[in-house]
Order: structure tokens, then sequence, then C-alpha cells
């Protein structure tokens, strides 16, 4: 393995510590899997509504989630997205840039096939969108 592609792993752990718990070749796979996406402020990145085409991982910058009374501020080192791909169901929040951003998406499909691959990330997600969730109903 090149350092390239060393420091490239070590920056995908440092920013997403929830990571280092999937073994080198998965996290490898998975910096194969990941699509690259941008967003400027003010940006709708995500439409509520709308069938979950991937899940988003904040490398730069900050978004806003468009909750009902005040919106929760999500920065780098956090993921969104995730609820719509767990439900196969639809986008539950519109969600906005509120930086110039750098995602990293793990499209449906993909997701579908590494988190099947990895209970336990699965879990940590799932566990997310739950606590996510009660948080929704209790405001
Ligand atoms: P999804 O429903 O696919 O699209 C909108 C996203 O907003 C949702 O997934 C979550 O990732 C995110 N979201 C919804 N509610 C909250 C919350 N209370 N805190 C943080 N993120 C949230």
């Amino acid at each position: 393995r090149n350092r390239q592609h060393q420091l490239e792993m070590q920056q995908l752990i440092e920013t997403f510590p929830m990571f280092a718990q999937v073994d080198e070749n998965s996290q490898e796979e998975l910096l194969l899997l990941f699509r690259p996406k941008v967003a400027s402020p003010g940006e709708r990145v995500i439409r509520v509504g709308d069938r979950g085409d991937g899940m988003y991982f904040i490398s730069s910058g900050a978004v806003e989630v468009q909750l009902e009374d005040d919106p929760v501020r999500l920065k780098a080192g956090s993921f969104f997205g995730e609820m719509a791909l767990l439900s196969g169901g639809r986008r539950t929040a519109d969600v906005i840039a509120v930086d110039f951003c750098q995602f990293l998406v793990l499209e449906r499909r993909d997701f579908n096939v590494f988190m099947s691959k990895h209970p336990a990330l699965r879990a940590a997600v799932s566990d997310m969108a739950k606590e996510r969730k009660a948080m929704n109903v209790s405001r």
C-alpha cells in the first residue's frame, strides 16, 4: 500500500471514528465506494419526500437539517441521510448546506451491500437514527 493511500485511510478514520471498527480491507473498500460531492452555502442537499439515494458523510463544512421548530446543525465528522436508506422510505427532512461542504456519499446499493457485511456498523448507524427520531417526536 502506498503512502498516499495510507494517509487517506488515516484521515478517514480521524474524521469518522466509527470506521475504526471495520477491518482494513473494508476501509479500503469504503474508499472505493465513496462518491465525493460538494455543496455551496444555501444549497439543498436532501429534499424532504424524495426517495433515499445515498447516505452522506460530512468531510468538511456544515449542514442544517430543517426540522419544524429549530434546525439541527451537523458538521464535519457527522452523517445524514441514513433514515430513508434504513427504512426504504422517503427523506424525512430537507438538509441545506450552510458552508461550502465536502461529502462522501455512500449510494443506496453500496450502503445495502456494505452494511449487510458489517452488522455492527449498521447497528451504530441505526442507533443514531433511532435517537434522532426520538428527538424529533419529542419536539
Ligand atoms: P433522511 O430522512 O434520509 O433525510 C433527512 C435526514 O436528516 C435524515 O435522514 C437524518 O439523517 C437527518 N435528521 C433527521 N432528524 C435529525 C435530527 N434530529 N438530528 C440530526 N439529523 C437528523
